[in-house]
């Protein structure tokens, strides 16, 4: 299959990438400063022409943009929806965008995260995207056409990023099981599932 994985050099996509590739399939990898392809999610324009170039793809995959950390008695409706712009919409835009561009029974693959299930301090952000994202899928499984399908993996901390972020307790989930999720969401038959990727507490 031809895959497009938006955030394809990042932590996530730096291990699925060469695992999709041993599976066979094409991957086009794309952000705004990385990869074969340039994308910002943050700009529908940029999403229009970066589906015009590809041509038809079988798979794409966003694995790119964060949620930015915040504070709730500083949070605004405003940083609120600020924050939401890359990771929340960026990703439902390349899903609107993407279904009168992509192959017929192509697959989108989202990322969401363990906060729309697990509260924590200082991701209010960071819980509403991917809160939002797992309500996204569940109506677009519904209604996306041509047989598409859409399925998000919402990941707790991942293997690679433990030095890097500071979320003492919070389980985490190895990088071989999580690229497995995510390539059976790009294989599967799958539709309007969300992965939770909740691995294990540390040291167990
Ligand atoms: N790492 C974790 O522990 C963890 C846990 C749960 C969920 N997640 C989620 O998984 C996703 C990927 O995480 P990661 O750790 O692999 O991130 P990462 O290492 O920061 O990589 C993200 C990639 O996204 C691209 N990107 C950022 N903003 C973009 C935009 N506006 N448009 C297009 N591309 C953009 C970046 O490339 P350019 O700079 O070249 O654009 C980068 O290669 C994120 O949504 C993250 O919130 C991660």
């Amino acid at each position: 299959m031809r895959i497009v994985v938006v955030g394809g050099a990042g932590t996530i996509g730096r291990r699925l990438v060469p695992a999709l590739r041993e599976h066979g399939h094409e991957v086009i990898t794309a952000a705004r400063n990385s990869g074969d392809v340039r994308v910002d999610l943050t700009s529908h324009d940029s999403i229009e022409a970066f589906y015009r170039y590809l041509g038809a793809v079988d798979g794409v995959v966003a694995i790119a943009a964060h949620g930015a950390l915040d504070e709730f008695t500083d949070l605004t409706a405003d940083a609120l929806a600020r924050n939401m712009r890359a990771k929340f919409f960026g990703q439902a835009d390349l899903v609107l965008t993407g279904q009168h561009h992509c192959a017929d029974g192509a697959s989108f693959t989202l990322t969401s995260g363990i906060f729309a299930d697990q509260p924590w301090r200082g991701v209010t952000g960071g819980g509403v995207i991917s809160g939002a994202l797992h309500s996204f899928v569940l109506s677009a499984a519904l209604e996306l056409p041509r047989g598409m399908r859409i399925n998000a993996v919402s990941p707790t901390l991942i293997g690679d990023s433990v030095d890097e972020f500071e979320f003492p307790g919070l389980p985490v989930v190895p990088m071989d099981e999580l690229v497995r999720h995510y390539v059976r969401c790009v294989e599967g038959g799958g539709t309007g599932e969300i992965v939770r990727a909740y691995g294990a507490a540390r040291g167990e």
